[in-house]
């Protein structure tokens, strides 16, 4: 009876704020023992994640060149707004919408990628240092992970995934249009395709590979035995799963080259080079 009192006081008396100068942490001065450069990855994500926001952002508002027969940025996909002509496939409800067309659709994809698992430890890292990196101090005193408002909203992720698994069928159409020619003839293939075609292979990785779709695929089953089909699809997105980190950051440039090389098609700067 005595040594459990002792232990609930012992736990009692540990103070809830956390952080590396808790009392139930080692005591150590430094802000880092670490001697590798293990700055280079958040400053690299950092630069990175930095020119990708303002660059997005400029597109984003910038409303023109978004369309170059038989291109269609993947920024403004689908094209629901006052959109040029050849670019609405699937008509437009928000004709009436004042701002870029693409401000209507990127919230989808903006957000999937937000609250990405991956994107969070990146960002987190890189942009609010909690920590920088591994064994190494991140200088916030509290600590309360995302269980509060507004990072407790990340959970919201699994219902971006299935807005995702949308986009990605829309953008797959649009690589399918891409092998028309201006004359809507079928058997067209310039660089313009090939690079769409690319991209969404990517993004399709990507979106596979989110821990999400694992947990879709393959989650709240007692006995894979009884669910043959679910068991090979969790285990195909198992191992897609594991290279995550790589989809998300070839599919972050694929998708902006693919926005620059239509944004230069349309504003004249050089012709599509054809292969057929
Ligand atoms: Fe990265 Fe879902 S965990 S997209």
């Amino acid at each position: 009876m005595a040594s459990t009192d002792a232990r609930q006081s012992k736990v009692q008396s540990v103070p809830s704020s956390a952080g590396v100068g808790g009392p139930t942490r080692a005591r150590i001065n430094a802000k880092t023992l670490r001697t590798d450069r293990w700055w280079l990855t958040p400053l690299a994500t950092f630069l990175v994640f930095f020119a990708f926001i303002v660059y997005a952002t400029f597109r984003a508002f910038y409303g023109h060149d978004y369309y170059s027969a038989p291109y269609l940025s993947p920024f403004y996909s689908p094209c629901l707004g006052d959109c040029v002509g050849g670019a609405s496939d699937f008509g437009r409800p928000f004709q009436a919408f004042p701002l870029s067309a693409a401000l209507i659709v990127l919230i989808f994809p903006l957000g999937f990628r937000l609250t990405c698992y991956y994107y969070r430890k990146a960002y987190y890292r890189a942009f609010w240092l909690s920590p920088p990196a591994c064994a190494v101090a991140e200088p916030h005193q509290k600590y309360s992970g995302e269980t509060r408002f507004p990072l407790i909203l990340q959970n919201v992720h699994r219902y971006f995934w299935y807005a995702a698994v949308v986009v990605g069928v829309v953008l797959t159409y649009d690589v399918v249009l891409a092998f028309r020619n201006e004359q809507d003839e079928w058997g067209h293939m310039g660089l313009g395709t090939l690079l769409m075609l690319v991209n969404v292979v990517l993004i399709w990785l990507y979106t596979l590979s989110c821990h999400s779709c694992r947990h879709a695929v393959g989650g709240r089953l007692r006995h894979f035995s009884k669910h043959p089909v679910r068991y090979k699809m969790w285990t195909f997105v198992s191992k897609l799963n594991t290279r995550h980190a790589q989809f998300a950051w070839y599919s972050l440039f694929s998708v902006a080259l693919v926005d620059l090389y239509i944004y230069l098609l349309a504003a004249n700067v050089f012709d599509d080079p054809r292969f057929f």
